[in-house]
């Protein structure tokens, strides 16, 4: 286990489309619990690999003051509710919190670590967090989707 080097927004890596994992083998679960290691020290609620500069579909969470641990491989919204805006903030994109618009409610389907499928519900600010995570694999920050008010 390790601590990984975050990158930063201005790298392009952050930009990047992350493929699908397709091997569920130990090198994930390693890169998972690195994944989990540098959430924890860098003090964040989630991360996702790209952050890591991994461009593979994998998030991991943590809510509750660390006391839960969510992770997410593949992971898709497949019931999105309501609507909820809230500051947000992200491990890459450094002394900025601003206002974003989310569901309110969501389900997302995923794998875990060992290829299992997963279902995650989350509401309010577990809800943001799983989308937020998603957008990081697919190339979008949470500064594109600021609400100008
Ligand atoms: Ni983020």
């Amino acid at each position: 286990m390790a601590i990984r080097k975050i990158y930063q927004v201005g790298d392009d890596t952050l930009r990047q489309v992350s493929k699908p994992v397709t091997e569920f083998d130990d090198k994930l679960s390693a890169l998972m619990d690195d994944m989990i290691d540098t959430l924890i020290y860098a003090d964040g609620a989630g991360l996702a690999a790209p952050q890591v500069g991994v461009l593979k579909r994998i998030f991991v969470a943590t809510f509750d003051g660390g006391s839960t641990i969510v992770e997410a491989v593949n992971p898709v919204i497949v019931k999105a509710k309501g609507k909820r805006v809230a500051a947000e903030g992200c491990l890459s994109v450094p002394n900025i919190h601003d206002k974003v618009e989310r569901p309110r409610h969501v389900v997302v389907h995923a794998y875990d670590r060992h290829g299992n499928p997963i279902e995650l519900k989350g509401d309010g600010f577990a809800a943001a967090c799983f989308c937020h995570e998603i957008d990081h694999l697919d190339g979008v920050l949470f500064t594109d989707k600021t609400v100008k008010k």
